[in-house]
């Protein structure tokens, strides 16, 4: 099959996931990651994954960037990549990282898995992660105690 198109921005976020990749805090595991979101109005805010001695404190890079996004205004966007080092498989983001991208990407936001070749396999949240957990259900639950 021919190669897909794929624009500027998307050609952009997966060559800066792996830019951010470097920066990656990763003393305890060795597995560098870097991710980039594309915001709704084409900026890109990166991430990488940070642990920490205690290690149950460390943060993916997925976590790491939307973060960053939110911090500092953004909450809307169009996709995100994600890199690593392993040559052989798309790396995947974690759970804990797919609930986190679910609440501010919504269920279409792309997600873009790549290897470190820069080729990818995209996917979107509602892929990642069918049935979701939303703010829609907790309205839901108000809705009813309330008197
Ligand atoms: N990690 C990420 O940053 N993103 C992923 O998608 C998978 C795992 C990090 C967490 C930890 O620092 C290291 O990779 C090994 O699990």
């Amino acid at each position: 099959m021919a190669d897909p198109i794929v624009s500027d921005e998307i050609k952009k976020i997966i060559a800066e996931c792996n830019e951010a990749k470097k920066f990656a805090y990763c003393p305890y595991s060795n597995f560098r990651v870097g991710a980039a979101l594309l915001t709704t109005d084409g900026q890109i805010i990166t991430g990488c994954n940070i642990e920490n001695a205690s290690y149950t404190l460390g943060v993916c890079a997925e976590r790491c960037a939307i973060f960053k996004a939110v911090s500092e205004g953004h909450t809307s966007f169009k996709a995100i990549a994600v890199a690593s080092d392993v040559k052989d498989e798309f790396i995947s983001p974690c759970g804990a990282c797919r609930q986190v991208m679910f609440e501010f990407g919504g269920k279409d936001m792309k997600v873009y898995l790549t290897k470190p070749d820069h080729s990818f396999r995209v996917t979107s949240n509602k892929e990642l992660l069918p049935d979701g957990f939303d703010s829609s259900v907790l309205d839901m639950v108000r809705t009813k105690v309330l008197p």
